[in-house]
């Protein structure tokens, strides 16, 4: 931060809680790019509770936090469906989605088959359509501040990330190991307004952007 006489502190204090180290072999960008979609989509899978064979919907799984849910949950066994656009399906099916449902149809909804054990909204407007698809007695989690009332006994909450050091250390090692793939753009630091842009209008095609001094 500006120092008051013109010149820049270089000290940043961090809680311990809310930092992991980062594991020998993981690249600093990978390393930049991965707590917040990270940490979001582990939290998010907790909240859900889901197990082996238990089937799970992602709306934009070829997101940032998406893409990361659905590897995790697709290595614990759990059968995911996820909505992208038709251009991202190969890779997502690549990365362990069942089922990849083209969200610019508009009658996505219709063509995916019903009685999910959870949903993971992580595009705005698509919560109320994908509470339709989940059984009774499911979950629904979302990352857009939209929760719908539940219904049919159906858990609905929304989510915000929180710091976890111990979960970050274990998302670190997994990327390290190659079980987790992230989809990350390195820039210089002066790109950062056009960078802020591109995310803020949902167009960096679910990268993650990072933004490196030079
Ligand atoms: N609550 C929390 O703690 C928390 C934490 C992290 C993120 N979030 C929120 O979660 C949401 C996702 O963030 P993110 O960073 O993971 O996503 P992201 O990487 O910014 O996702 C961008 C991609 O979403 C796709 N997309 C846009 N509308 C869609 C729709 N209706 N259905 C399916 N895909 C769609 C687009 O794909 P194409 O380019 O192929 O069109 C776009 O490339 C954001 O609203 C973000 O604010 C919340």
């Amino acid at each position: 931060m500006p120092g008051g006489s013109g010149f820049w502190a270089e000290r940043v204090l961090i809680t311990a809680a809310s930092a992991a180290i980062c594991p020998a072999g993981l690249d600093p960008v990978q390393a930049g790019a991965l707590p917040v979609a990270g940490l979001t989509a582990y939290q998010s899978l907790e909240a859900l509770g889901l197990s082996r064979g238990q089937r799970l919907l992602i709306t934009n799984g070829g997101g940032a936090t998406g893409v990361l849910a659905l590897q995790i949950a697709a290595a614990r066994g759990i059968e995911v469906t996820v909505t992208a656009s038709a251009s991202a399906a190969e890779r997502l099916r690549g990365l362990g989605a069942l089922e990849v449902v083209d969200y610019h149809d508009s009658d996505w909804a219709g063509r995916v088959r019903g009685g999910f054990d959870g949903a993971l909204i992580a595009a705005g407007g698509t919560a109320q359509a994908a509470l339709s698809l989940v059984r009774d007695g499911g979950r629904l989690v979302s990352l857009t501040s939209d929760a719908p009332t539940g219904e049919r006994g159906i858990t609905s909450t929304d989510l915000y990330v929180r710091p976890d050091a111990a979960q970050l250390a274990h998302l670190a090692e997994a990327v390290v190991e190659g079980k987790l793939k992230q989809n990350v753009e390195a820039l210089p630091l002066s790109e950062g307004p056009a960078a802020f842009a591109q995310v803020s209008a949902g167009q960096a095609g679910g990268k993650k952007l990072v933004l490196v001094l030079t």
